[in-house]
């Protein structure tokens, strides 16, 4: 209110200092305009006088004087005329005129000894009057004086009006000036604060979402968009609190971003996280002219991401986005995630033939195949080994340098592109505390054998202390890996390898992700949407909607999963027209054949399948061939009947663990492939051969046909294991293990 006041106020009194100031301009210049004009007609006037009155005084003709007085003494607005001969003297005057011949005698002495024409304005009870006093000259001889008084009132009248007018006008101003200061205040200042006051309050009573209001004016966007990153803080506060509140009161041993930060506090003190991964987590893109930043697909990112927001470490990768460069600063670090730093992304660049070589060649087209079973030929080339071993190098080195003032530094390499650095890393720091997490199954020894550099892959990473994989049977493959291809000291008890008085040891860490998503971006995703909205643009009807999210690789099973779709159909024409299946499938590693031809099969696949059933506007399967962020998949998970993991190998699967994470509406059947690392853990899925298209249909058709109780307890329960062993617990583990370790040469 007081704002409004104040700015009413001010407006109103420059308005009135405009007013004011124009209206003495405009009253000055109308009286000079007036007055000026008033002159001009009395000098007309006397003039044409001037030459019959002096022929009369001269010959003393008063008579014919006071009759040209009477004839000319009546005309508008002329009051009078007066004739005086050269002393002064009235010679005839025009009747009522006593009162003004008095006051005005001065000015007739004036206009006579002076020569020259006088003229004043005079004041009396009848008004005011303007006299003119002429001097009558004939051959240069001063005859007498001609006077005329003319009325000068109206002249006061009009300026008197002109205040008015604008004393009228300043008024209609000055009300639209309060009128519109109201108005625009509280359209544009007061209603929005205290729309944005409201939902301040009811985020602060737990009652709103941290969805941001949209107000009336852009005016507050700053604001508001401060406000809403210090809400979200806030429901991600409150609800770690409540959750640490339930966990105390459970004595359960749920584990949060706030538990996991504590853990981290009194495992490693003031130390630093350092981790390695190939791929980033934010990749900066050109988009025309524009440079756009997205999350990679991909597992490794997905799990990483979270544990890195909390525990604010260095993150060493490969810059591999076309536009990486221009975002970095000097030492080619950026914090992330953009929309709200949390941590450091160190990157590095490689040359073209390092990553054809390491990242297409040995890992994509050598350890990838040789680690999932699924009957696709590893390639092993020497050219992509020793491009391998140089980028491994590399890391190395730019690792050294980061972590060169730290003591003890904790370090978590992560995947098979790094199979080497953990050993490079020890020989220069075997203080450092090194972990390599294997993302990715490890097959039997004998499969394993067939990699000609297998006993260097195993040298290198037996130089981290603790080797992690998702699960326990991998640990054991590897253990016998180890067992037959190097000279060891394996402890079966305790799954430890040690090599001279150096022990690695081989555990299990099954990954997960956040549960409660810390990501903004799927946050943001916010209420689901429905099945028609989704399916909008493709125009497809559908009562039931299955759906697959996958990067598209040859071990993800997808054209599996098709001809399972398509089998169903065969065995349930009932579905025709009812059920979709929705593919979002990101392209991946599209630099090598195998998985172009992959791309190539699955496109002719669809349209195949398609073709076979499509009826009107409805066809099966839709394939989105994409990179489809976390906030568009999100309500796809949200709105399907049914999520299809079909991975015909996989170290965990992370998708399967997110579309279980956001059922929290408790709905929705999970098929799970028998050989991912999830399905250890989520039982309560349908679990598929995928190599069994049989099975598949029928799996498919259970899922759309289940008892609602049954599928509701079945995602219940699995979202209570995914809940308890979430991203931070596998985090949280993996570091006290790590920060735990007694090695050699740090032990006192
Ligand atoms: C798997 C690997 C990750 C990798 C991800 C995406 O999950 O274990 O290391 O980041 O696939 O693959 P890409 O080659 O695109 O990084």
């Amino acid at each position: 209110m007081k704002i409004t006041i104040r700015l009413i106020v001010s407006l109103t009194l420059v308005v009135a200092l405009v007013a004011v100031g124009s209206s003495f301009y405009q009253v000055r210049e109308e009286r000079i305009r007036l007055a000026s004009d008033l002159e001009r007609r009395v000098v007309l006037l006397a003039e044409s006088l001037r030459e019959s009155v002096i022929p009369l005084i001269r010959s003393g003709s008063n008579d014919k004087l006071d009759r040209l007085v009477e004839r000319f003494g009546n005309r508008q607005r002329l009051q009078g005329i007066a004739i005086y001969d050269h002393q002064s003297k009235v010679l005839a005057s025009t009747p009522d005129l006593k009162t003004k011949i008095s006051r005005s005698s001065s000015r007739i002495v004036n206009a006579l000894t002076g020569n020259e024409a006088v003229s004043a304005f005079l004041k009396d009870e009848g008004g005011k009057t303007y006299l003119f006093a002429f001097p009558l000259v004939h051959e240069k001889e001063v005859v007498g004086v001609l006077a005329l008084f003319h009325d000068a009132s109206y002249i006061d009248v009009r300026l008197m009006e002109i205040w008015k007018q604008n004393l009228a006008r300043f008024l209609i101003l000055a009300l639209l000036v309060v009128a519109i200061t109201v108005l625009v205040v509280r359209w544009s200042i007061t209603g929005p604060i205290a729309q944005i006051a409201a939902w301040i309050r009811d985020l602060r009573m737990g009652r709103a979402k941290y969805v941001k209001p949209s107000p009336r004016q852009d005016l507050l966007d700053p604001l508001i968009s401060e406000v809403s990153h210090m809400a979200k803080s806030l429901a991600m506060a409150r609800g770690e609190a409540e959750e640490e509140a339930k966990l105390r009161a459970q004595a359960d041993s749920l584990w949060t971003p706030g538990r996991l930060k504590e853990h981290m506090r009194m495992e490693l003190g003031e130390e630093k996280l350092f981790l390695v991964s190939n791929r980033e987590p934010y990749m900066h893109t050109k988009e025309g002219r524009l440079v756009k930043c997205i999350v990679p697909a991909g597992g490794l990112v997905t799990a990483l991401d979270p544990v890195m927001r909390v525990c604010d470490g260095l993150w060493i990768a490969h810059g591999s986005g076309d536009a990486d460069r221009e975002m970095v600063d000097a030492d080619d670090k950026i914090r992330v995630p953009p929309e709200e730093p949390a941590y450091t992304l160190k990157r590095i660049w490689l040359t073209k033939e390092e990553e054809d070589g390491y990242y297409y060649g040995f890992s994509n087209e050598g350890l990838w195949p040789l680690c999932h079973i699924t009957h696709t030929r590893p390639v092993f080339r020497l050219d992509d080994w020793s491009h391998y071993r140089k980028v491994n190098e590399r890391f190395a080195e730019a690792l050294l340098a980061e972590i060169a003032g730290e003591k003890s530094p904790l370090v978590l390499v992560q995947d098979y592109h790094f199979a080497l650095l953990p050993q490079l890393v020890k020989k220069e720091r075997p203080d450092a505390k090194v972990a390599l997490f294997w993302h990715i199954p490890w097959p039997n020894p004998e499969a394993y054998g067939i990699c000609p550099w297998h006993q260097e892959i195993l040298l290198g990473m037996l130089g981290a202390d603790i080797m992690g994989f998702h699960i326990q049977f991998h640990c054991n493959n590897f253990l016998e890996s180890v067992d037959r291809f190097l000279e060891s000291k394996i402890n079966w008890e305790q799954f430890s390898v040690t090599r001279g008085d150096h022990t690695t040891s081989i555990k299990p860490f099954p990954i997960s992700v956040a549960m409660e998503s810390s990501r903004s971006d799927t946050a943001a995703a916010g209420e689901a949407a429905s099945k028609e909205q989704l399916l909008k643009e493709s125009g497809i009807p559908a009562e039931f909607l299955g759906v697959g999210v996958d990067r598209i690789d040859y071990t993800k099973g997808i054209p599996e999963r098709f001809r399972a779709i398509e089998r169903f159909l065969e065995k349930h024409p009932e579905f025709m027209e009812r059920f979709v299946f929705v593919e979002l499938g990101a392209p991946s590693r599209t630099h090598v054949k195998r998985y172009r031809d992959l791309m190539t099969e699955i496109e002719e696949m669809v349209e195949k399948i398609n073709w076979r059933f499509q009826t009107g506007k409805w066809k099966p399967i839709l394939f989105l061939k994409a990179h489809h962020s976390h906030a568009a998949i999100a309500p796809f998970y949200k709105a399907c009947d049914v999520c299809m993991v079909t991975s015909l190998h996989d170290g965990m699967n992370m998708v399967a663990k997110e579309f279980v994470a956001s059922r929290d509406d408790e709905e929705g059947v999970l098929i799970l492939s028998q050989f991912t690392g999830a399905s250890r853990e989520l039982k309560d899925a349908v679990i598929v051969n995928p190599y069994d298209i049989e099975e598949m249909a029928d799996a498919i058709h259970l899922s759309l046909t289940m008892d609602p109780g049954e599928r509701s307890g079945r995602m219940k329960r699995m979202r209570s294991t995914v809940k308890e062993h979430n991203i931070y617990r596998w985090a949280g583990n993996l570091i006290a293990d790590l920060a735990r370790l007694r090695l050699p040469d740090t032990t006192v």
